[in-house]
């Protein structure tokens, strides 16, 4: 099953894409995690990804589009896969329908993650991020909270405050979803594959959701 996860930032994309990989047996694939990997080694690509990630803006297109094509292609998303975070333009959209085609297979479902930006500022502050790249977990200063101060439930390595979740850079992200990414859910919607959830539940109650929207 291919799936995409589309929501603004703080929607809870990550977190669903993470319980969704453990029931459907397929990787997740977030080029936002992939681009943190690539900043902590220092890589050339991570080091221009780094400017427009610090600004709240999108890491231009060619670069993103190169990522994903060469990540889609390795054997574990034979089975398919969960797309966290791309694409987030239409070009990206495009580029992705030349990359299906290519490979001869399809999405099956748009996931949107509905939550009005009032409630994603304070996720967004309040979130802790598990240093561990494998991990990847994430908790929250209060819907979350970590058993162990400062450490991840699930590995134990440390908690951090990504550098991008500033209010002020928060506000700038969600402004550029707004802008280039929300048109995406016409794009898909014209195709029949957009499937809505209420993503202002709990973490559960927006996994029940996600589960039925999609019949998995
Ligand atoms: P990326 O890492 O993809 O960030 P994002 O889209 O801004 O999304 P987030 O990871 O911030 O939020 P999320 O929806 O995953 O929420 P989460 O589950 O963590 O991208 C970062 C940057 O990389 C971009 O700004 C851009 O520069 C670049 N980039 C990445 N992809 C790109 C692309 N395709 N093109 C161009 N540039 C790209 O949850 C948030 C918090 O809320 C957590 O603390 C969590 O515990 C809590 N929470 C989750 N669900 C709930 C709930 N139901 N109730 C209460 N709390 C909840
Ligand atoms: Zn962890």
């Amino acid at each position: 099953m291919n799936i995409i996860l589309i929501g603004p930032p703080g929607a809870g994309k990550g977190t669903q894409a993470k319980r969704m990989i453990d029931r459907l047996g397929v990787p997740q694939i977030s080029t936002g995690d992939m681009f943190r990997a690539a900043v902590k080694e220092g890589t050339p690509m991570g080091l221009k990804a780094k400017e427009y990630m610090d600004k709240g803006a999108l890491v231009p297109d060619e670069v993103v589009i190169g990522v994903v094509d060469e990540r889609l292609k390795k054997d574990d998303c034979k089975k398919g896969y969960v797309l966290d975070g791309f694409p987030r333009s239409l070009d990206q959209a495009k580029a992705l329908d030349e990359m299906l085609a290519k490979s001869g297979s399809k999405l099956d479902h748009v996931v949107v993650i509905d939550v009005p930006d009032d409630f994603l500022v304070s996720r967004l502050t309040g979130r802790l991020t598990c240093k561990n790249s494998a991990c990847g977990n994430m908790h929250h200063i209060e819907t979350y909270k970590p058993k162990v101060a400062g450490k991840c439930d699930k590995c134990g390595s440390d908690l951090y405050t990504r550098d991008d979740d500033k209010e002020e850079t928060i506000r700038q992200r969600l402004t550029n979803y707004h802008k280039q990414t929300s048109p995406l859910i016409d794009y898909y919607g014209a195709k029949g594959i957009v499937r809505k959830v209420d993503g202002t539940g709990t973490m559960q109650q927006v996994e029940a959701a996600i589960t039925q929207a999609i019949g998995a």
